[in-house]
């Protein structure tokens, strides 16, 4: 006779092996891929440390479209320029949803603009690209308040009188006013303790999103939600963003001026006005709060990241920051003050921006798309709901597209008279139509900051130090590890 622990063990092992036949039988219409287990899908064949080159393995073994399970949930992976051109430009109006999952839901609850899908997605959209172009993104404006930042980090640096020190906190702290100036219309001082434990917690949530607490979530949200881990700290994090703007939020409905709209919550408070007897209309508080977070968590930590890697690249190849500063002498006039618009007399430092931003990557594999309609891939159906992960890295790394996609190689965007040039396969912001909102201000910021900094520095590492340009591991970000610099006056 069985005992019942046998028993129970019998049936465990039945409704493993029928969850396995099922998932086998699943597989057979899907792109080919490493066999999913009961549970945890294919992550089994994911490297423990997973990096850029994580896909392209894979994609050798199962081709430049193949399928991942992230438990039972099939996700298909793109790998290469022409696979995930097809995708996100051939076919981008079918590619325009995102993948919700349990954390998603219960954090971000399908509002504002970087999680949403459908009606919501599009409207948010709308009307932020239009507000962003109201407040001068791309014009005169903005630059002047992305500039003003610029003189605040070189004051920064400056201070240090060429000592070692962190740039990472000044960096992030300039490019988060940028969207404060944006949204709030003011920005804040180095030591507003508030402002500072919001950046922490956008930064918190960078790294915490590809993490293992974040996909166990996903697969076991009943229990995750009853444990201890980093995601109740991330959920703290979101609700601590949340809160602190919704102070904003309350401020700018006590002194904002519906005639003259100063900055973005201004413009969207008018609208929730305008549009209150529109049945359709998704404009309302939540949405503001979900889309100014949005704001936040897509435009500090890329640009911030990227600038790290920009002024670690530097001092990893000292011929080309020598180069900068020869172009930057001969180009600019003394104490000129640096404009988006100089990026066309200063072609080699455009391509030093471009290279650093390909290389570095920051957002290892890209964002997550789900598609909204059956569709035809390099062959293979999609069913509509399929996740799709373009991987970017793949594009930015494809030798196809790039002499030497490896080594940091700023000629990648230089013709052979020097001109400045961009390829195609450069998609930093993705592409189609839910390519990066900020994409414009993004390279402003880049631009502005970055040669402001070369105009006003030499950057070397301190003594007896060794310059490490291996990103740090274990998410699906790619961020430099924490190093100091000199900013030595130029
Ligand atoms: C170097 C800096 C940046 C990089 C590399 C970057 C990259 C990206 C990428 C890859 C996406 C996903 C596109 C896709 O789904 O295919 C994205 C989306 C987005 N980015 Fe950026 N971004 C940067 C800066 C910014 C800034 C400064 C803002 C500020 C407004 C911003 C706001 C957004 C928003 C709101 C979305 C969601 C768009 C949507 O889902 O429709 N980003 N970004």
């Amino acid at each position: 006779m069985w005992g019942i622990s046998q028993l129970l063990a019998a049936a465990l092992i039945c409704l493993l092996v029928w969850q396995f036949l099922k998932l086998r039988w699943a597989s057979r219409e899907l792109p080919p891929g490493p066999i999913p287990l009961p549970l945890i899908g294919s992550v089994w064949r994911l490297d423990l440390k997973f990096n850029q080159e994580t896909f392209t393995k894979l994609a050798k073994s199962y081709g430049k479209i193949f399928t991942m399970w992230l438990g039972h949930r099939p996700m298909i992976v793109l790998n290469g320029f022409d696979a995930v051109k097809e995708a996100l430009v051939t076919n981008s109006e079918d590619m325009t949803g995102r993948p919700m999952t349990p954390f998603v839901d219960d954090t971000m609850k399908g509002k504002g603009i970087l999680f949403a899908t459908g009606h919501i997605w599009k409207q948010q959209r709308r009307f932020s690209l239009m507000v962003l172009r109201n407040l001068g993104m791309g014009r005169k404006g903005l630059e002047y308040r992305i500039q003003q930042e610029a003189w605040h980090l070189i004051d920064f640096f400056s201070n240090e009188k060429g000592k070692p020190m962190s740039p990472s906190f000044p960096i992030f702290y300039s490019v988060s006013n940028v969207i404060s100036a944006v949204v709030f219309g003011h920005r804040f001082s180095y030591d507003d303790e508030k402002f500072k434990e919001m950046i922490m917690g956008v930064d918190f949530m960078f790294h915490f999103m590809p993490s293992p607490f974040r996909i166990a979530y996903d697969l076991f949200p009943s229990l995750m939600r009853l444990l201890p881990g980093s995601h109740k700290k991330a959920i703290f994090c979101v609700e601590v963003g949340h809160k602190f703007i919704r102070e904003e939020i309350r401020s700018h409905e006590k002194t904002r001026d519906p005639i003259d709209p100063q900055d973005f919550i201004d413009y969207y408070l008018e609208q929730i006005e305008k549009t209150k007897d529109d049945p359709i209309s998704t404009f309302d508080y939540e949405n503001l709060v979900h889309v100014t977070t949005d704001f936040f968590a897509a435009g500090t930590e890329t640009t911030s990241v990227t600038l790290l890697w920009a002024l670690l690249y530097m001092v990893a190849y000292p011929d080309i920051q020598e180069k900068i500063h020869k172009e930057l002498q001969d180009v600019l006039p003394p104490f000129h003050k640096i404009c988006y618009e100089d990026r066309k007399r200063l072609p080699y430092t455009n391509a030093v921006i471009h290279e650093v931003q390909r290389i570095a990557n920051v957002l290892l594999v890209g964002s997550f798309r789900e598609c909204q309609k059956d569709i035809t891939l390099q062959g293979f159906h999609i069913k509509k709901g399929s996740i799709i992960i373009p991987d970017v890295a793949s594009v930015l790394y494809d030798p196809e597209h790039w002499e030497t996609p490896r080594q940091f190689n700023p000629n990648h965007f230089l013709d052979k008279d020097g001109n400045f040039f961009c390829k195609e396969a450069f998609m930093p912001f993705g592409v189609g139509h839910r390519i990066c909102l900020g994409e414009r201000l993004a390279k402003t910021e880049l631009f502005i900051f970055f040669t402001s900094l070369m105009q006003t520095f030499k950057f070397q590492f301190p003594e007896g130090a060794k310059v490490n340009i291996e990103p740090k591991v274990g998410g699906l970000a790619m961020v430099p590890q924490p190093y100091n610099i000199c900013a030595i006056p130029y």
